[in-house]
């Protein structure tokens, strides 16, 4: 399915974030980026450690960055990933089960669109990625 285009800005800022990204040990460079209900975007990139697990992902890191600004309220409808490896080429990166769950969190019924290595893009809503998932009410 191709990306529809009015979610072609959070793609750009997904593959824009991926130029961040720290990985010298995956070599793999995520990025990824949200759109909440206010409309507002916001990016994040893979971070990694020597101390493997200690890494975080993109999505993570895109999330946090929306928490900090929308703060318990935050509402997120739409998401994007990009990724590609060290060499430029372009990598299929659905989101990780963790971060299904992250962004279940904020986003039960969020699209999300990755870009798949043939230049495409692949888009699901989260409750398809992840169906019957675990909630908490708080
Ligand atoms: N990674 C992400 O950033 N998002 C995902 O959904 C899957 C994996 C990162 C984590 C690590 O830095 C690298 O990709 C290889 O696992």
């Amino acid at each position: 399915m191709p990306l529809p285009p009015e979610s072609a800005d959070l793609m750009r800022a997904a593959e824009r974030a991926s130029r961040s990204a720290y990985a010298p040990y995956s070599r793999l460079n995520v990025g990824a980026a949200v759109r909440s209900a206010s409309g507002a975007v916001y990016a994040g990139c893979n971070a990694e450690n020597a101390a493997f697990p200690l890494g975080s992902c993109a999505e993570a890191n895109a999330i946090g960055a929306a928490v900090l600004a929308e703060g318990p309220a935050l509402r997120l409808v739409e998401v994007a990933i990009s990724a590609h490896e060290a060499d430029g080429r372009a990598v299929t990166i659905p989101p990780c089960g963790g971060c299904r769950q992250r962004i279940g969190e904020f986003g039960p019924h969020a699209r999300v669109h990755f870009a798949t290595e043939d230049g495409g893009v692949r888009t699901l809503t989260l409750d398809e990625l992840l169906p019957e998932s675990f909630r908490l009410e708080p």
